[in-house]
């Protein structure tokens, strides 16, 4: 282990993460899970930023909101699971104290810009359904975009903000993070000195950065069931939430592990579960938006369809 030494105190320069225990036997069955996990989610998101890109039926806001959330969730896994990949390979598991927090922030980042598209994507959908006639007049890809780069900036800036306060933080004493990935609580509890206003600024940004999305979704779901109700055809009722059961399937799926988070106590849950909920949320939910977009909205599964088609036609000509 290196260290640095400070005026009367040694500071840790690297961090241990120690993932998924020492079991010899699990490591490698580990690395085939994850390496399947990481190939599959990468695949499914650029097949839709594929499709999206090329197919001129799916350039509406729906969808260019889709592509991006795709990015994000790209983005999303390539911030820990490539690292935890090489670990279980090599089983080298230090990380410098810099680059743990560079991937926090990145991940800050991305998990900010995830819950701001899905609440845009929400918008989206509430303007379509609720609001039909002057849809178009509202949602078009000027709009569109910058609902897009606002979502992007907005947590560039906020996460900046709190990683400007990150990096001033020193660790001592153990350097062991019982995680497979630098995340926020286990730092601070390595971190020496006084962490309470920091904490306080992340409760902060995280609580305004996880509700008023979650707010907006709902009200914009409220209204969007009760326009859906209201109207008297059944055939009607279908097509309606038809456009929007994919998008909510994501949204349950994203809010209700973010709420397992944090309704699940840290301090009395062994840290197996809390690895678990972790291995959910962050490796398994990029991988079950492509699956369902692929598997029940009808744009994407006729795009793909065409995709494959073409490439079976150009490989008959050759
Ligand atoms: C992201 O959104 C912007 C703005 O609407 C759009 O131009 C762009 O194509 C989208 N990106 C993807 C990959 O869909």
């Amino acid at each position: 282990m290196e260290k640095m030494e400070g005026r009367n105190q040694t500071y840790i320069v690297e961090f241990i993460l120690l993932g998924f225990g020492n079991d010899p036997d699990l490591q490698p069955l580990l690395f085939l899970l994850f390496l399947v996990i990481y190939i599959l989610t990468v695949a499914g998101n650029s097949l839709i930023i594929a499709l999206v890109v090329l197919d001129q039926h799916l350039h509406t806001p729906m969808y260019y909101l889709l592509g991006n959330l795709s990015c994000v969730e790209t983005c999303y896994t390539s911030t820990f699971l490539p690292r935890l990949l090489v670990s279980l390979l090599t089983g080298d598991r230090a990380i410098p104290v810099k680059g743990c927090i560079v991937q926090l922030f990145i991940f800050g980042i991305v998990a900010n810009t995830e819950a701001l598209l899905l609440t845009a994507m929400s918008c989206d959908r509430y303007l379509a359904i609720c609001q039909p006639l002057r849809y178009s007049a509202l949602m078009n890809s000027r709009v569109c975009f910058q609902l897009a780069a606002g979502c992007w900036i907005t947590s560039l800036l906020s996460c900046t903000a709190v990683n400007t306060f990150l990096f001033q933080l020193t660790f001592c004493g153990s350097n062991e993070i019982d995680h497979f990935f630098c995340d926020f609580s286990p730092m601070m509890k390595l971190s020496c000195g006084d962490t309470s206003t920091l904490q306080l600024v992340i409760f902060i940004v995280a609580a305004v950065g996880t509700f008023v999305p979650c707010l907006l979704t709902l009200a914009s779901y409220g209204c969007i069931i009760v326009a859906i109700l209201r109207i008297p055809s059944s055939t009607g009722r279908k097509k309606a939430f038809s456009t929007c059961s994919s998008h909510l399937i994501v949204l349950s799926i994203f809010y209700g592990t973010v709420i397992t988070i944090y309704v699940v106590p840290t301090a009395n849950t062994p840290n197996v579960i809390h690895k678990i909920i972790s291995v959910i949320y962050t490796a398994l939910t990029p991988l079950i938006n492509p699956v369902i977009y692929c598997l029940r909205n009808k744009d994407i599964k006729d795009a793909a369809r065409k995709v494959i088609l073409k490439t079976g036609l150009f490989q008959k000509q050759s």
